[in-house]
């Protein structure tokens, strides 16, 4: 099929590309010319394993523009992936959604098209995004939209890092639409994934338990929420486990023993259970809240969903709190971060964790030095005015501190010489921010170990 994306971002891009390894002719649209450009001379933008291999092998049947002239009129699906981030009171800006809709309004030829949401937009948007199509071609065309477009909901659940394993071999692919018609052109364009007849490539193997995967075919609202209810679900456990990590603290409880014997309940399960600083990145803060602002516009309140919150924000700033109960005055010590994306295999800082507790340790007073494998240029770009030190190693970020935090569990920070780092520090203080470590391990060559639960 002649496929569109619009927004070449972590989703756009990612969707695009596998599409396109996938047999589809796929055009990638984005209106930052200069992100178009880099990924015409072959650069991808973000770092994300294997896609730029995956570009590589699909090259033939991806092209890239910025122009909607070129995007939209030859294409038979056109999916919106521009971003949606947090607006004012919790319900998601959505300005580049409603651009995105009015743009390819303007440039449908006639011919029957399917718009997909894949943006993760509040619920009602799949209407909201027909109604702009609609005036935007008649205002344009001067004659009736009727039957030139349907808008369907494809959600999106891929984990940045993981990326195109997610978009390749998904737990499940949920297609929301109001009319059979405009479901079976997505069920068509997905039927490899669905069907899992391609030929994997050989950095993506196929999970040797993976046999068909499951369509959720829905009405649009249902669609819609599916992906709230999703993030809100997962950002809950990971609240729900840091506060029973309080607990554990109080008792003298090991969490990670807790978080287990409760895992292995299979109506419960293992994953997003690990106690720690708490969840950041650009999906589970934003989401929870348009969820919640929704939630208010119909008069319902969300108690558990707004807990989750709570306790997220609680988690950093128990960081700071921490650190202070051990070192009594944070003015004038140095604190080392380790991690600053807000999860490992990707540079992504949006809603990072470590961002924030670099801003609170310097308005206590404190110097703050950083690292993090990847992220340090797109650091250096997006956050040029929080005041801290750049570290080229993470020996470098731990010489001479008072104390040192895991923000960011990358694995590269467990394989560390952490006898020569606990050396170099001026005190050997170790808050793990994400239980990675081995507390007798740490405690042999010489570090105070904390956690945020004990
Ligand atoms: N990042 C994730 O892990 C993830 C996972 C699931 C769902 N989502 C959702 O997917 C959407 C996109 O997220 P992302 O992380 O890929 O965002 P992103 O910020 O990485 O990318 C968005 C892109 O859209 C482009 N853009 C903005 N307006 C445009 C327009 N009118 N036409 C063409 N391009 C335009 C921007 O230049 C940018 O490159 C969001 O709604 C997000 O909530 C994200």
């Amino acid at each position: 099929m002649n496929v569109s994306i619009l927004g070449t971002g972590y989703v756009g891009l990612t969707t695009g590309v596998c599409l396109a390894f996938l047999g589809h002719k796929v055009t990638c649209a984005d209106a930052d010319a200069e992100k178009i450009a880099a990924l015409g001379r072959g650069e991808v933008p973000f770092y994300e394993p294997h896609l730029a291999d995956l570009i590589e092998e699909s090259r033939h049947n991806l092209c890239f523009t910025t122009d909607y002239a070129t995007a939209i009129p030859n294409a038979q699906v056109v999916f919106i992936a521009v971003g949606t981030p947090p607006g004012a009171g919790g319900a998601p800006d959505l300005q580049y959604l409603q651009a995105a809709a009015r743009g390819i309004g303007q440039h449908l030829s006639g011919n029957f098209t399917v718009v997909v949401n894949k943006s993760t937009v509040p619920i009602g948007s799949g209407n909201w995004v027909g109604s702009l199509l609609r005036e935007s071609y008649e205002q344009k065309k001067g004659r009736k939209a009727d039957g030139t477009f349907a808008v369907a909901s494809n959600p999106e659940f891929l984990r940045e890092g993981t990326a195109l394993h997610d978009s390749l071999y998904p737990d499940r692919v949920v297609i929301g639409a109001d009319e059979a018609q405009t479901a079976e052109v997505l069920y068509s364009l997905y039927r490899p994934v669905l069907d899992q007849t391609f030929q994997p490539p050989p950095y993506l193997p196929r999970p040797e338990e993976l046999g068909a995967v499951p369509l959720i075919s829905t009405d649009l609202a249902s669609a819609e929420l599916i992906k709230y209810a999703a993030n809100a679900f997962l950002a809950l456990k990971i609240s729900y486990i840091n506060e029973v990590g309080q607990l554990a603290e109080k008792v003298g409880a090991d969490i990670a023993q807790v978080a287990k014997g409760i895992g292995l309940d299979a109506r419960i399960g293992t994953r997003f259970l690990q106690a720690g600083i708490g969840w950041g990145g650009s999906c589970f803060g934003k989401d929870t809240a348009a969820m919640i602002a929704t939630a208010s516009e119909y008069g319902l309140d969300m108690p558990i969903v707004k807990a989750a919150r709570e306790v997220n924000r609680r988690q950093r700033e128990r960081v700071v709190e921490k650190l202070l109960a051990e070192l009594r005055i944070l003015k004038g010590r140095t604190v080392g971060l380790l991690g600053l994306a807000f999860k490992p295999q990707t540079d992504d800082l949006r809603e990072a964790p470590a961002l924030d507790i670099a801003q609170k340790l310097i308005e206590r007073g404190a110097r703050v030095k950083v690292h993090d494998p990847v992220a340090m240029e797109r650091f250096r770009k997006e956050q040029s005015s929080l005041e801290v030190v750049c570290c080229a190693t993470p020996e470098e970020a731990a010489q001479d501190a008072d104390a040192l935090v895991l923000v960011t569990e990358w694995p590269q920070y467990r394989e560390l010489d952490w006898e020569n780092v606990a050396r170099a520090m001026r005190t050997a203080i170790l808050l793990d921010g994400r239980q990675a470590l081995d507390r007798a391990r740490m405690t042999r060559v010489g570090f105070r170990y904390l956690t945020l639960a004990g």
